[in-house]
């Protein structure tokens, strides 16, 4: 039986229907809210909104739980392949041994680029950030495949979401590339999806290029840890841009541009620096001080989130791939050192305690990154590749959604009310 939640406005009682999900908070359904009271609701930054119905992600926040379609990050992280984990958002199940061959033979043959795209490159500068190109570069697809812009068309969204998780390596990789000055290498279909990219990333047509199996299984979890996260920011921007019906590389170009903030995909970039700005583990109570300092707009980077108010479960494997890179690429950081010790510091400080401040995603994943050879800037690009196959999973499953309109926030208006113009000469 379904429950009401009550709801008295101007001395009048509204019921609204409570709905279940399969696990976690129920929703009130306040669709007619505004068409029966004449009054809207008011939550900036969506903390107490479900916005949509969804089968891929869940997240337990307070007890530090992630799930993909039911499975957990941790599984996912430790027995499967980034491949695997873009099937099972994409298409619900886990794939057998057949279809995940069948799966990865289809993104192989979309690793390419349109041969053209080479000279929309050039128009960038050499130092643009590798965010500010991939933003560019996938908004143009759109005007380059143009047989699967038509999201009416099951086959066509099919194909886009194929092009988009197997170009979004190669379009990463020339982002790198141009920045060092380097050619372009076009895709080896023999290697694996990640192996192929840190091919094209790290390897020069003067010489072979050896991936080494340690990174590429490192590379390939982090992949993993970024494919999807529920409905934040930059998937929340992914369904607002398709609500209106904008064709799928567009709507990922949004993506993208919203992962790009500090706040959301810029933090691994930003944690990394801030632990080069502390240097030493000495300097960290000083950090922490400003962290806590009301009147400094200093945050622990890394530190934090909106749903997860107990550990982040990414940022336990995150740590152990960290040691296990280290370890293959017999690196000593001093980096590394100056995390481990925040982290402790921080997890004892009243401070951070009381207010439920863990390390998330992002506080260990720029040391691998940066032990692996990617400059700062290429942090959030690589995150923007991985999240990409939760971009497309959660568009398509969008635009099938019955309930799905477009997307229409209303507003608290709190500007002047009507007034009389006056024309300039009489301001
Ligand atoms: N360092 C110091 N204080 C913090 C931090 C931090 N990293 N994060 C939150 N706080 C404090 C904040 O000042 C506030 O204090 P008070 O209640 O006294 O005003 C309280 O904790 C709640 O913070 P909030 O900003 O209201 O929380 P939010 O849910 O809106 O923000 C967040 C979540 C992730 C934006 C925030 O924790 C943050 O800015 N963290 C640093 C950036 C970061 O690491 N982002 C990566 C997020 S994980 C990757 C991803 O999903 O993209």
């Amino acid at each position: 039986m379904t429950d009401n939640a009550n709801f008295s406005l101007s001395g009048k009682d509204f019921q609204y229907p409570v709905l279940s999900g399969t696990v976690g908070p129920d929703v009130v359904d306040i669709r007619k809210l505004y068409g029966q009271t004449g009054a809207f609701t008011y939550d900036p930054g969506f903390t107490s909104t479900a916005s949509c119905q969804s089968k891929l992600t869940y997240i337990d926040g307070d007890e530090g739980v992630l799930l993909h379609r039911g499975y957990a990050i941790g599984d996912l992280a430790e027995h499967s392949s980034f491949m695997e984990v873009a099937y099972l958002l994409l298409n619900g199940e886990l794939p057998s041994a057949d279809e995940l061959s069948g799966f990865e033979n289809t993104i192989t043959r979309h690793t390419m680029l349109h041969e053209q795209l080479a000279t929309f490159y050039r128009g960038f500068r050499r130092d643009a950030h590798p965010m500010a190109i991939m933003c560019g570069v996938v908004g143009a697809l759109s005007a380059f495949y143009h047989d699967s812009t038509d999201i009416h068309d099951a086959r066509q969204r099919m194909i886009a979401s194929h092009r988009l998780i197997a170009k979004m390596p190669t379009i990463a990789a020339m982002a790198y590339k141009y920045s060092v000055g380097q050619p372009f290498l076009y895709p080896d279909n023999s290697l694996s999806y990640t192996g192929n990219f840190l091919r094209m990333t790290f390897g020069v047509p003067a010489e072979p290029y050896e991936v080494n199996p340690a990174v590429e299984k490192a590379m390939d979890r982090i992949f993993i840890l970024h494919a999807d996260h529920e409905q934040n920011a930059s998937t929340s921007t992914v369904r607002l841009a398709g609500s209106s019906g904008a064709n799928p590389f567009a709507c990922i170009a949004a993506g993208i541009a919203c992962l790009w903030g500090p706040a959301h995909g810029g933090a691994n970039e930003a944690a990394l620096n801030m632990l080069h700005e502390i240097g030493t583990p000495e300097k960290i109570p000083e950090y922490i001080a400003r962290a806590k300092d009301k009147n400094d707009p200093f945050r622990l980077m890394g530190f934090g989130h909106r749903v997860y108010k107990n550990y982040d479960p990414r940022a336990t494997v995150m740590q152990k791939t960290v040691r296990e890179v280290f370890e293959a690429l017999n690196v000593q950081d001093p980096v590394f050192e100056t995390a481990l010790r925040l982290e402790e510091i921080a997890l004892n400080d009243e401070y951070f305690v009381e207010k439920k401040l863990f390390p998330n995603v992002d506080f260990y994943s720029g040391v691998i990154l940066s032990a692996i050879g990617f400059p700062t800037s290429m942090f959030t690009a690589l995150f923007a590749l991985a999240r990409t196959v939760g971009w497309v999973a959660q568009w398509n499953e969008m635009i099938t959604d019955p309930d799905q309109k477009i997307g229409r926030p209303r507003q608290l208006y709190t500007g002047p009310t009507q007034r009389e113009y006056l024309p300039v000469g009489s301001r």
